[in-house]
């Protein structure tokens, strides 16, 4: 059993994301996980809802990690590093989200990392509100065949994105949302803490917290 969280899991939700009775994922999880992913990475790559980004894309930027990962970690959108290698956080801010992973004492290759967008927004722009409706489907998709127990976003861009809420990073934390089946935990983008070293201590607060109600001591790696 998890320990017991030290405050409720789902505080102060709006209410489009609160808790029902019929949360959940909406369907059992598909028996080849990782061949039900192959068929939307298929289709992802040959998107062109957004005219200006499958222009000016070199490829789409799926996801990585494993298929049946209890935790996701969701990003932005990648950046040229990641457009050049097709996978996500794999520049500077993904080597520190590994450094991060690892703290918690998992691996990258256990978890799923994903983006809010699957295209590089030229110049490294927030996704316009259009390019997120338009790539929703594909990430709603994407959670569904994984049905993680818990998200981890990276930033408010992929907060906002996800549970549709509003507000700065600073008051989404320190807390759990809900997001169909998953338990929802919102900390501070990798790139920004390359930018604000001191917030790094928040992350780790914020994985601590996460990983608790996982049932990993930090420790010792031990799993309960
Ligand atoms: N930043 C993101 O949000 N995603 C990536 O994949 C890389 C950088």
């Amino acid at each position: 059993m998890p320990p017991t969280p030290q405050r409720p899991l789902f505080e102060d939700q709006e209410p489009e994301t609160e808790p029902t009775a019929e949360d959940g994922w909406g369907a059992a999880v598909p028996q080849n996980p990782a061949a039900a992913l192959a068929v939307v990475q298929e289709e992802v790559s040959e998107c062109v809802r957004c005219s200006e980004l499958a222009r000016t894309r070199t490829q789409t930027v799926f996801g990585v990690g494993s298929p049946q990962a209890r935790l996701c970690f969701l990003g932005e959108a990648p950046g040229a590093d990641e457009d050049r290698q097709g996978e996500p956080f794999v520049g500077r801010a993904g080597q520190l989200l590994t450094k991060i992973i690892e703290a918690c004492t998992l691996r990258r290759e256990e978890v799923y990392i994903l983006n809010t967008l699957k295209c590089r927004p030229p110049g490294n722009r927030n996704p316009a509100p259009l390019e997120s409706e338009n790539c929703r489907e594909f990430l709603d998709r994407q959670l569904a065949i994984i049905q993680p127990e818990y998200i981890c976003c990276l930033g408010a861009v992929a907060a906002k994105a996800l549970l549709q809420i509003d507000g700065a990073l600073g008051k989404m934390r320190g807390r759990f949302f809900r997001y169909r089946g998953a338990a929802v935990i919102c900390t501070y983008h990798p790139a920004y803490l390359l930018r604000n070293p001191s917030a790094k201590r928040d992350v780790w607060e914020d994985m601590k917290m996460l990983m608790q109600e996982m049932g990993i001591d930090v420790e010792t790696g031990q799993r309960s």
